[in-house]
């Protein structure tokens, strides 16, 4: 991907917010006049975050780096925690406050990432029960409020652990563990979440992390980075990472057909 095709995808993205954020600028509407009445019956209105944005309790209950929070600290001014994830919005803690607002808001959906290095601290192999723990009491208050749970199971944090033993997902290794993840993820947490995302974004993974370098794990190189570029090939890597994200996506999805979806029949 050349840097163009990048500024553009950013302004498509800005684009789209500006949308959001005035959504009836032109239409000759006024704010109130549209209600959940106007849309199908089976519309869902939702909100949502991700891990590493909503969560804190960076270093709580067992849970282990991502490439995320080693980007944000080597790019942020030490302590100052408006620019790391170690608090964030403290939906580890404040869920249920959170769960309450959505219900205010009278939201039908809620969408949310689990951090892989919470669920799996070593990247593969043991499970920590405190993350289980945490995502089942997460999706056990949204059904008790009547919102409907929907999982992404990876959502640019991978666990540091794996991009230093084997380069992430620039290694076909990726595809056998983030299998693995997405695994427990059925299993755990299948008997109630029904609606499942496997990898958000992946081209936005791929341009900001490989070409761009500007998102973790920062790689790129020149002319087409727009960082320091000190590690990465802005040529190859996209579309390795691509090919990979493509290829455990779908290794994902037939493990759930095989051994899953039968199950949400019933
Ligand atoms: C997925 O989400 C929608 C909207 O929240 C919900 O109506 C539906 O029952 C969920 N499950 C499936 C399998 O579509």
């Amino acid at each position: 991907m050349r840097p163009l095709r990048a500024v553009a995808l950013l302004l498509l993205a800005a684009a789209a917010a500006a949308a959001t954020a005035t959504p009836w600028a032109g239409s000759g509407q006024e704010p109130g006049s549209i209600s959940k009445d106007d849309f199908p019956g089976d519309f869902s209105f939702g909100a949502s975050t991700s891990a590493y944005q909503w969560e804190g309790a960076a270093a709580e209950d067992g849970r282990t780096p991502s490439v995320w929070d080693t980007f944000a600290h080597a790019h942020a001014h030490a302590g100052d925690d408006s620019v790391n994830g170690d608090v964030a919005a403290d939906g580890y803690h404040k869920y249920k406050e959170d769960i309450k607002l959505m219900k205010e808001t009278g939201l039908d959906s809620y969408r949310f990432s689990i951090s892989w290095s919470r669920l799996i601290p070593k990247g593969r192999g043991e499970v920590n029960p405190k993350g289980v723990g945490y995502y089942n009491n997460l999706i056990n208050e949204l059904l008790d409020h009547g919102i409907q749970p929907h999982a992404t199971i990876f959502q640019y944090d991978l666990p540091q652990i794996l991009e230093d033993e084997y380069g992430g997902w620039l290694n076909p290794q990726i595809i056998d563990d983030f299998t693995a993840y997405a695994d427990v993820c059925f299993r755990e947490f299948g008997d109630r979440v029904t609606n499942w995302t496997t990898l958000n974004e992946p081209n936005a993974l791929v341009s900001v992390g490989y070409d761009a370098g500007i998102g973790p794990p920062g790689r790129c190189s020149k002319p087409f980075g727009f960082a320091d570029c000190s590690c990465g090939d802005s040529v190859n890597e996209p579309y390795v990472v691509a090919h990979n994200c493509l290829l455990a996506h779908s290794s994902a999805v037939s493990l759930y057909r095989r051994k899953y979806q039968v199950l949400s029949f019933h």
